[in-house]
């Protein structure tokens, strides 16, 4: 790709691609910068069809960013269940409130001021800033970093800032300040469905005589990552206490499930003969109870692998505990009121509630 003329008409390939082989997705159909920003932020770190229902969900219980900052976090969180990076939503919800404020229900339209914005890092505000007011800042995720990398042949790692630093330069020769709405639609519609990290179809790509990586045979090494994050194993020991149609939960206070709801956690393998005096740990005075099941199960995250076990211990008495953050409430509240992680949801799952 050596020709000025042959970089230039990349932009403008992309955007004849994507013409024809977009896929028909809710966000694509409104310049609202609210409906853009949330499908960002669904957007981040979920696939599309995951994030699809939530997206509907959320339009339509908060159709505009008013409605999103009256809501009660609890509710937001309950919406947000089962996505994941609870994060984003404390984010998303703290940032609604103070759009509103500041700014009036308005969302901001200067590049800088999006920026700032609390959970909006480069990539959401260049995509909110193209989509929404079609302004020109090329968006750069990771379906972006894989295309550009192997179509000029970088082979620096992209967890570098030089890797990074390339990957920007070359995007900027190719990036069509035009049309920036349409260009990064297409650079990100061509990298997620055509240019996958998988099975690339390199047979009838578009760009086949041009990609440095497919001449050079080097599309499945490239992109390069220097270091993959290491996963550390932790083990979760949660403690369903049931009496009377009556459990017990506490409020997350930090980490990635901050302010969702948990049964009595200790972050440590118990096994079933160590169980009694953990039990006993947790009680003022110590109760008859029985258990009726433990419920193993593995999540992995991003930078950890969680090993559960969910204890179902029927007491015969109403406990008093000696934390006394922990509180109760009906059993079958914790479906409806009370958002939870996926781990403690797929145990509810068992409990038939
Ligand atoms: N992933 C992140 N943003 C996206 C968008 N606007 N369309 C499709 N996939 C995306």
């Amino acid at each position: 790709m050596r020709f000025f003329e042959e970089v230039l008409d990349i932009g403008n390939k992309l955007i004849n691609w994507y013409r024809e082989n977009k896929r028909e997705l809710p966000w694509r159909n409104t310049t609202d910068p609210y409906k853009i920003w949330l499908s960002e932020i669904i957007l981040q770190q979920t696939r599309v069809q995951q994030g699809l229902p939530y997206y509907e969900k959320f339009t339509n219980q908060f159709p505009t960013i008013n409605d999103l900052a009256d809501a009660s976090e609890q509710d937001v969180l309950l919406l947000w269940q089962g996505l994941g990076y609870y994060s984003r939503a404390r984010n998303m919800h703290y940032t609604a409130k103070m759009i509103v404020d500041k700014y009036n229900g308005n969302f901001p339209e200067n590049h800088n001021e999006i920026l700032a914005l609390k959970g909006v890092g480069e990539y959401t505000a260049a995509a909110i800033a193209s989509f929404a007011f079609d302004k020109a800042y090329p968006v750069l995720d990771g379906n972006v970093f894989r295309f550009i990398s192997r179509l000029f042949g970088i082979e620096k790692p992209i967890d570098t800032s030089t890797g990074k630093k390339e990957i920007t330069n070359a995007l900027d020769l190719i990036f069509n300040t035009q049309k920036p709405a349409l260009f990064n639609q297409a650079i990100m519609e061509f990298g997620a469905t055509h240019c996958t990290p998988k099975k690339p179809k390199c047979d009838t790509c578009i760009f086949n005589m041009q990609c440095e990586a497919l001449g050079s045979k080097k599309v499945m090494s490239i992109p390069v990552k220097k270091g993959k994050t290491k996963i550390l194993q932790v083990n979760h020991t949660y403690m369903c206490f049931i009496h009377d149609n009556k459990t017990y939960i506490e409020k997350r206070t930090a980490g990635i499930w901050k302010n969702l709801y948990q049964f009595p956690l200790i972050e440590e393998d118990i096994k079933p003969d160590g169980i009694t005096k953990i039990i006993n740990r947790y009680l003022k005075t110590p109760l008859k109870f029985e258990i009726s099941e433990v419920f193993d199960s593995t999540h992995i995250l991003s930078h950890r692998k969680i090993q559960a076990s969910f204890y179902t211990i029927h007491l015969d008495t109403s406990p008093i505990f000696l934390k006394n953050n922990i509180f109760e409430i009906p059993l079958a509240d914790l479906t409806t009121r009370y958002p939870v992680s996926i781990l403690t949801q797929n145990y509810l799952k068992r409990l038939n509630l």
